[in-house]
């Protein structure tokens, strides 16, 4: 067990608070101001960054945007969305038409846990059966939510692989799916293609609104949105149902995800955080909602301003509010209000959002940059040390004071290491996902922790070594199964 420590991050800073990272507090720190500007080329191509990074926000302690709720987001993605002119034309989504109107699913519609992709379907910008493709994927959720597209290209190359058909490209918001290559595809797949609700692949613990899959209790239920979890959200927001308020901003998200972490470790013996799960995805996913739910309008000065109020949260999850403030959910009942506006395009939200968003995570909860789970127990959270994983050629200091060290380590623990482990235990002959990944998933990660001629050589991350001790990390099998299933880090039980 020597190799299980609380992250030293944690110990650290429950000794020296945040202060003792001084870029978490200090955005003009050199380290930071180099990766906005590495970030801003990447995004500005042939153009020249000033144009496009007009000004770096600082992070901000508190929940509140200014004015009330009524003024500019204090923590805004590296473009911030009102740094651009409101353009009704250009922000307006059609959710209206015959094709993109509202309509839930059939019978036979695969809905699944991500709201947001449960949106494209319910709106047609996703085959409304709920199977979509790399390139419908890619372009659904840059044209709605605007998601740009290395971050579009990642996530939906990943779905394919993991969740998917490689040979048709085609994967499910859902559960299993069948598609037309599937005879073909038996010779490539240990099982049949299981749709994003997998756990532990794309889905990962401490989620918004769902449930642990492993959580006693929660009946292997990681797809349907939790109530008590929606209502903690709202009550976060003081229950605060004014018309135009930014509520649900992303400082408000973030303090959720650390509420919903240590929820998560007091209640599930098997709650796990995995690299791309946990740190990637599901801290993401908090974030998304802030910025991808957020109704766009316009300011006294013509300017774009973005903000979340309870009404389109509401809508967002599928839950309907009551004259007498009861709340009900519909599964798979997802939409944007007919009347919602994007995001300028000019500031979408990319991989380096993810990164920068991880830091900004850190600096509200230092738990959330941990590695590890609970050993079996409630309340045995136990971290892989960075400096372990990587034969101490990191420390989670040096994560969180440059975050072009944190791209490249997320890089490999990602891409690198975790994906060839996770790859062999769902696929018979895994040279071809390796190659497709390799060309999809691998190149917008490693441009942004490259960039700048950074050499990103340094870890030689063993972090699925160590999964193998936390009895959540295992990928179950069936969608019915919950203790039968291989291990991340090879092996079963
Ligand atoms: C960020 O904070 C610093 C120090 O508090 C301040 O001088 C600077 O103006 C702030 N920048 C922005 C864009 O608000
Ligand atoms: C979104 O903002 C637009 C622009 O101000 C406004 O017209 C519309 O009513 C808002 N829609 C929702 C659903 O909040
Ligand atoms: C709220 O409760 C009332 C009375 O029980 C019921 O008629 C109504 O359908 C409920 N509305 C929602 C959205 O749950
Ligand atoms: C990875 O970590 C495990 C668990 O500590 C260890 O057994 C294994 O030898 C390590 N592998 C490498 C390549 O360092």
């Amino acid at each position: 067990m020597k190799a299980f420590y609380f992250l030293s991050l944690a110990a650290t800073c429950l000794l020296s608070g945040v202060s003792a990272f001084p870029a978490l507090k200090d955005p003009s720190s050199p380290q930071y101001a180099e990766f906005l500007k590495r970030a801003a080329e990447i995004k500005a191509g042939k153009y020249a960054f000033g144009d496009i990074l007009k000004r770096a926000e600082n992070a901000s302690s508190s929940l509140e945007t200014p004015g009330g709720g009524f003024g500019h987001r204090r923590l805004t993605a590296l473009l911030n969305p009102d740094n651009f002119k409101y353009n009704a034309k250009e922000q307006y989504v059609d959710l209206t038409s015959d094709e993109h109107k509202y309509i839930p699913p059939g019978p036979d519609d695969l809905r699944g846990p991500c709201p947001g992709l449960n949106i494209l379907a319910n709106h047609g910008y996703f085959n409304r059966n709920g199977v979509t493709n790399l390139f419908q994927g890619i372009d659904g959720i840059n044209k709605v939510f605007g998601v740009e597209y290395d971050l579009a290209l990642a996530l939906n190359a990943y779905a394919v692989v993991f969740n998917g058909n490689i040979l048709d490209l085609s994967w499910s918001i859902g559960g299993p799916f069948k598609s037309k290559d599937l005879g073909a595809l038996e010779d490539v797949l240990v099982g049949e293609p299981a749709g994003i609700n997998a756990h532990n692949i794309y889905e990962g613990d401490a989620s918004i609104v769902r449930q642990d899959y492993y959580a006693p209790g929660s009946g292997y239920d990681n797809v349907e949105l939790y109530m008590p979890y929606f209502k903690d959200l709202l009550a976060l927001g003081n229950n605060d149902a004014t018309d135009g308020k930014d509520v649900y901003n992303a400082e408000l998200m973030l303090q959720h995800k650390a509420n919903r972490w240590h929820q998560s470790v007091a209640t599930n013996p098997y709650f796990f955080q995995s690299a791309f799960g946990g740190l990637v995805v599901t801290t993401a996913a908090e974030r998304f909602v802030a910025e991808f739910a957020a109704n766009n309008t316009v300011d006294e000065n013509g300017y774009n301003r973005i903000y979340l109020d309870e009404k389109n949260l509401l809508a967002f999850f599928g839950v309907e509010k009551g004259a007498s403030g009861n709340l009900t959910y519909t599964p798979g009942t997802e939409r944007l209000l007919p009347s919602w506006t994007r995001r300028p395009l000019a500031a979408t939200f990319g991989l380096d959002d993810i990164v920068l968003n991880l830091l900004h995570a850190v600096s509200i909860d230092q738990s959330l940059l941990s590695l590890g789970g609970n050993t079996g127990k409630v309340n045995s959270f136990a971290g892989v040390d960075a400096a372990d994983i990587t034969g101490g050629a990191v420390h989670t200091a040096d994560l969180l004071s440059d975050p072009q060290a944190l791209s490249c380590f997320l890089f490999q623990t990602t891409t690198e290491e975790v994906v060839p482990t996770l790859l062999s235990s769902i696929y018979k002959d895994t040279g071809k996902a390796l190659d497709f990944l390799g060309k999809n998933f691998n190149v917008p990660f490693k441009k942004l922790a490259t960039a700048g001629n950074n050499p990103c050589t340094r870890y030689n991350t063993n972090a699925t070594g160590h999964y193998s001790e936390f009895p959540g990390s295992k990928i179950p099998r069936k969608q019915d199964q919950g203790v039968v299933g291989t291990i991340l880090g090879g092996g079963s039980d």
